[in-house]
């Protein structure tokens, strides 16, 4: 019989993006009832998907982790206590199933036995207990297990599934993630502060499923809270499915500004003229913002003078601690000039103001993306694609890269890496001294395996860049509603 699937849990079993699920069932390709799959119907649909094959989604999962920048060591295995408690509830379930299958056995014992006893010499008698005993047989057969189902089940026990409302989106909780955590890595918008149990900003309320506490927290949830089944995200992890209700943040508008004093862990050339600054928030004060928004830097150097400078975040929301950003050299820049003579170092301070800027993702809109970056326009791409990866946002993504000086494609094995490990990942890379008259050409060289009215753009660079890209853009048919643009002053400060 078949086993019945929510498309994000098919999608995790057989390696895929759900926005591909969902383009097929729109396409009449895979059967569904009521948004479910069946894993009959998902086996046809993936015939080579299982068990040895979910290298796929192995891969876009290290893919995703190294694009981060962390180190997953528990990513898949719960606590001890929500492994225990996970089991206990499947061995439950398998002893109810048990003790029915056993009743229903002794039950269709003693039918035949009383078909038997009361059979008499007519064909419709002899036919009746035929029937009877053949259809028993066949019930008692072993057939072939459903290895999706079977994978589902260690699924199950190896992560749990949370849909949040009002708006329907949904995640997985891995290995010793809070709700808050895994949230995060899945691209939600959640609404936090401290990630430690301080500030009470993490609220959910628990609507249906079991949460376990896996930290302690010092702010006090009241008694009608409780009573309502409110938790602290950062401090719960689910130990069966779950359905949460809070907010998210619909737009940049729902994200507060924030001052942090953060701490350099490493400034690394990525090229001649191109930084890489890597700052790090306290545990308590992590950064809340949207991927494609920029922040404000500034500290006081040894010698008394205050720098500072404003710049593209590069790094991913889903990892709020570590920010960083793509410095250029730039002698109006008085941040950046320190960083290239080397004043500021590891461990010293910087704080951080913010975040801004409107050049953010709507991933609920599902378009394939392409992403037309100059220079260090790159580094707000780069956080857009791994928000898009985490958020499993889109089914394809495109980024076209004009540098307009040698050494200007500064991450290209990153893009490279990408497009090796990921499907419907493309890269092109051009080199061209005029950004704008390169902004034309690069666009042109685009062939889009989707229809341009169809997808979402993102122009980032500087304005002739950023100017000339959406004119051609608009050219080749991307409605003006798809277009959005980030215009970097000098060489790096955006507006
Ligand atoms: S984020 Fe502060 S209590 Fe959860």
């Amino acid at each position: 019989m078949a086993h019945w699937l929510s498309l994000a849990r098919a999608a995790k079993l057989v390696g895929v993006h759900r926005s591909r699920l969902q383009q097929m069932v729109a396409a009449g390709e895979l059967a569904s009832r009521e948004g479910q799959v069946s894993t009959t119907e998902l086996l046809r649909a993936f015939p080579g998907s299982i068990p040895e094959h979910t290298g796929d989604l192995e891969r876009v999962t290290r893919i995703k982790e190294e694009a981060f920048g962390r180190r997953v060591r528990e990513r898949m295995l719960p606590s001890q206590e929500i492994l225990a408690q996970r089991l206990f509830a499947q061995g439950q379930e398998l002893a109810d199933t048990r003790r029915h299958l056993q009743r229903y056995h002794v039950l269709l014992e003693e039918l035949l036995r009383r078909l038997a006893e009361h059979q008499d010499t007519s064909p419709a008698s002899r036919e009746l207990a035929d029937w009877a005993e053949s259809e028993f047989a066949r019930a008692l057969a072993l057939d072939a297990p459903d290895r999706l189902e079977v994978l589902d089940t260690v699924l199950e026990l190896m992560s749990a599934h949370v849909t949040v409302r009002p708006s329907g989106r949904e995640f997985f909780v891995e290995g010793h993630d809070s709700l808050l955590q895994a949230g995060l890595k899945s691209g939600l918008g959640f609404a936090y502060g401290c990630g430690n149990g301080t500030c009470g900003l993490c609220k959910a309320r628990v609507l249906s499923g079991e949460v376990r506490r896996i930290h302690a927290h010092d702010y006090p949830l009241s008694e009608a809270e409780r009573t309502q089944g409110h938790v602290l995200m950062c401090c719960y992890a689910p130990v069966s499915d779950v359905q949460i209700e809070t907010l998210e943040a619909a737009g940049p508008a729902d994200i507060p500004e924030q001052t942090i004093v953060t701490q350099i862990r490493a400034v690394t050339p990525l090229a001649d003229d191109t930084l890489l600054l890597h700052l790090q928030t306290p545990r308590s004060s992590r950064l809340r913002f949207l991927a494609g928004q920029s922040a404000s830097l500034g500290t006081a150097l040894a010698n008394g003078a205050d720098v500072h400078g404003t710049y593209p975040i590069a790094s991913c929301p889903c990892d709020d601690r570590n920010i960083q950003f793509h410095v250029g050299r730039d002698e109006q820049d008085s941040l950046a000039t320190a960083l290239f003579a080397g004043a500021l170092k590891a461990r010293d301070n910087i704080t951080l103001t913010g975040p801004t800027g409107r050049f953010v993702l709507d991933p609920t809109r599902g378009r394939p993306l392409v992403f037309a970056a100059c220079d260090l326009g790159f580094a707000s791409v780069k956080s857009l694609v791994e928000y898009a990866l985490s958020a499993d946002a889109a089914a394809s993504m495109t980024i076209l890269w004009l540098a307009t000086r040698p050494d200007g494609h500064y991450l290209d094995n990153q893009c490279r890496a990408w497009v090796d490990s990921l499907d419907g990942f493309a890269f092109t890379a051009r080199q061209h001294d005029d950004p704008a008259a390169g902004a034309a050409q690069l666009v042109e060289s685009w062939a889009s395996g989707a229809r341009p009215a169809d997808c979402d753009v993102f122009i980032a660079g500087p304005a002739p860049f950023v100017n000339a890209a959406t004119q051609a853009f608009r050219a080749a048919s991307v409605p003006e509603t798809h277009l959005l643009t980030e215009t970097l002053i000098r060489s790096q400060t955006a507006v």
